[in-house]
């Protein structure tokens, strides 16, 4: 399906990286992990702040845009195609890990998000962002599966190891490509690994 979306020209998320990222990115420290990167905007804008950043993605016509867009702006990438059903990042590594509208089914972040906990350096910083299950009620992007939205709820219980800086639910404006327009409901969350 993401390998289908993504086979267009234009970058469908657009080329400008998430904007609650944008603002927070000077929290995020070397190397950090992108999950679910797609075609590489947030990927390509923190190698552009100098950070060393390895990208995941299951779909390899968005990661080849990836590379496409970081040759472009004359930074580079580590981007990896991996389904994070099965993906086991190494242990104490990562500075910092990001997840931008990166939703999966429970049982899938049941399994990635100990394995995500782990991977990070004690103090290591997660951002996150997605829609929450209040976004089902609008039509302005994400899946139409609760059990794929997220809540501020949901983020307490599977990120024991993280403690929030910052964690909220709110309505926003997202601008961030054609499918992702439009008022929505978003939940925020910066964590930092308990040591
Ligand atoms: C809504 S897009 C977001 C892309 C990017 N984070 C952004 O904000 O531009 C969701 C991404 O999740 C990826 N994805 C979904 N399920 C996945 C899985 N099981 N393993 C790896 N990637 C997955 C898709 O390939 C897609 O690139």
């Amino acid at each position: 399906m993401w390998n289908q979306r993504y086979t267009v020209d234009e970058y469908i998320y657009g080329t400008e990286p998430n904007s609650f990222l944008a603002e927070h990115a000077k929290k995020l420290v070397s190397p950090v992990l992108s999950l679910a990167e797609g075609e590489g905007r947030n990927a390509v804008f923190l190698a552009d702040l100098g950070l060393e950043v390895h990208g995941i993605d299951g779909s390899e016509v968005g990661l080849t845009k990836a590379q496409a867009l970081a040759l472009a702006k004359g930074v580079k990438i580590q981007t990896e195609v991996a389904d994070l059903e099965m993906f086991a990042p190494e242990a104490n590594y990562y500075g910092s890990v990001i997840s931008i509208f990166a939703h999966l089914p429970s049982a899938i972040r049941h399994k990635l998000y100990p394995l995500v906990e782990r991977c990070l350096k004690p103090g290591g910083i997660i951002l996150l962002e997605a829609y929450t299950e209040n976004q089902l009620a609008y039509n302005t992007g994400g899946p139409k599966d609760s059990d794929m939205l997220m809540t501020k709820a949901k983020i307490e219980r599977e990120f024991p190891n993280c403690e929030p800086i910052l964690l909220r639910e709110l309505e926003r404006e997202v601008c961030e490509g054609k499918y992702h327009t439009g008022l929505a409901s978003v939940v925020q969350f910066i964590g930092k690994k308990k040591s």
